[in-house]
């Protein structure tokens, strides 16, 4: 799953280099640097891969979806509908913006239902966000069509989908901007980092300003003398992530048909059970493979595969507990909590009908996870694991059917 798996000598070599040249600034430093700008090299090399005209680096993926909304000029009154079955940076990000979260559920591909998002649209949606859980794309072209029907967005945050297509095009460059993630967690990894890709020249320069206080960036000039096009904040990625990125990059395609020869050996040694389903997906060849999710007949079922699995020797969570990802579980979102006195959205006047985010709210999603067991899926495993994985897995099933 994570890219540090393929850590080795390059990445070693590509750091100490920069810490050799002494510039781990992005920008400036124009004097001493030799023409060389890792983090412009790594944005240059995945807009081409993605099919994207503009890459913009950042911090993390949290800073990539922030700056992509405030560059669309989210704020106040404001409502992104996402998935109620995300990480929580994805409604972070919104509510940083002072916007509202609204939450859909999901459907069988564990991806925001097209379905479910129609009744969420009001005349204050401004976007929809489907998130490419566990490295598989949502249903792209019934999102484009409600986005186009309705006038809205539509952007991705395609966090977990770093190499992920969607109809042989790259999730990230699918909607008005798509967010990448490359924390310690992802398939490629630079420590902490993130992407953003758009094709609109126009929104691609305010990410750049605000994502770096505002710098109208020109390299032919001092940093301190360039002009500044807004107020923004710093979420720049330094050149030992961009030098780390470029050769996490060239190991992406290995990482993706790794993790896919292991999911492929794991499904073919179990075969098909009836009972048993995967993810409903709309583009299962374009999936990373990143995870393996089983879909049993009820909870009770999952209960009994979950035990018989660890009695096996195998960890596997039901991902209705998965306090990271389902909303039901957030209960910082549930209670509003900020540091700050006022609380906007939670107590903004612009926000209407804020929604109260109880555990009850998303029935269809805790339908499905609730019968839902997720394995993640390594990059680097030997037969010996995968063997005892699949006689774990096989003794799930027994149990659970
Ligand atoms: C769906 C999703 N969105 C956003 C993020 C945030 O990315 P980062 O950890 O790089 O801030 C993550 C990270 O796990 C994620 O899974």
């Amino acid at each position: 799953m994570p890219g540090f798996e393929l850590f080795d000598q390059k990445e070693i070599d590509a750091l100490a280099d920069v810490i050799k040249r002494k510039v781990v600034h992005r920008y400036s430093f124009q004097g001493v640097r030799e023409g060389i700008y890792r983090v412009a090299e790594f944005e240059d090399a995945f807009a081409k891969r993605v099919g994207a005209k503009y890459a913009l680096g950042v911090s993390s993926g949290s800073a990539a979806l922030y700056v992509g909304l405030k560059a669309l000029g989210i704020g106040p009154g404001d409502e992104i509908i996402t998935s109620a079955f995300t990480f929580i940076a994805s409604i972070e990000a919104i509510l940083e913006c002072g916007a509202v979260p609204v939450l859909g559920d999901i459907d069988e591909s564990l991806n925001l239902d097209p379905t479910s998002v129609e009744s969420l649209i009001t005349d204050r949606t401004k976007a929809i966000m489907p998130v490419h859980m566990f490295g598989a794309a949502a249903d792209m072209d019934a999102f484009r069509e409600i986005c186009d029907l309705h006038g809205l967005y539509l952007i991705e945050d395609a966090c977990q989908a770093v190499g992920a297509t969607y109809k042989g095009k790259a999730c990230g460059g699918l909607g008005m901007w798509g967010a990448f993630s490359f924390d310690p967690y992802k398939v490629i990894t630079v420590g902490e980092g993130g992407m953003i890709f758009t094709d609109d020249e126009e929104l691609y320069k305010k990410m750049e300003y605000y994502h770096d206080h505002g710098h109208i960036h020109n390299a032919s000039i001092e940093r301190g003398a360039e002009g500044k096009a807004c107020l923004g904040f710093n979420f720049r990625m330094s050149e030992l992530q961009g030098a780390l990125g470029l050769v996490q990059l060239s190991k992406l395609d290995l990482a993706i048909e790794s993790q896919k020869k292991n999911k492929r050996k794991i499904l073919e040694a179990i075969g098909d059970v009836e009972g048993v389903s995967l993810r409903d997906l709309p583009d299962r060849d374009g999936e990373i493979a990143s995870h393996l999710v089983l879909i049993l007949p009820d909870g009770d079922a999952a209960k009994r595969f979950k035990k018989a699995c660890i009695d096996a020797g195998a960890g596997c969570s039901i991902l209705s507990d998965n306090t990271w990802h389902y909303a039901k579980h957030w209960v910082t979102l549930r209670e509003g909590k900020y540091y700050s006195r006022t609380r906007c959205p939670f107590d903004c006047p612009y926000a209407e009908d804020m929604p109260l985010y109880r555990p009850i709210e998303w029935t269809q999603t805790d339908e499905i996870l609730t019968r839902s067991v997720m394995f993640p899926i390594d990059v680097v495993v030997d037969d010996a694991r995968i063997e005892r994985l699949v006689s774990a897995i096989n003794a799930g099933i027994k149990a659970a059917l």
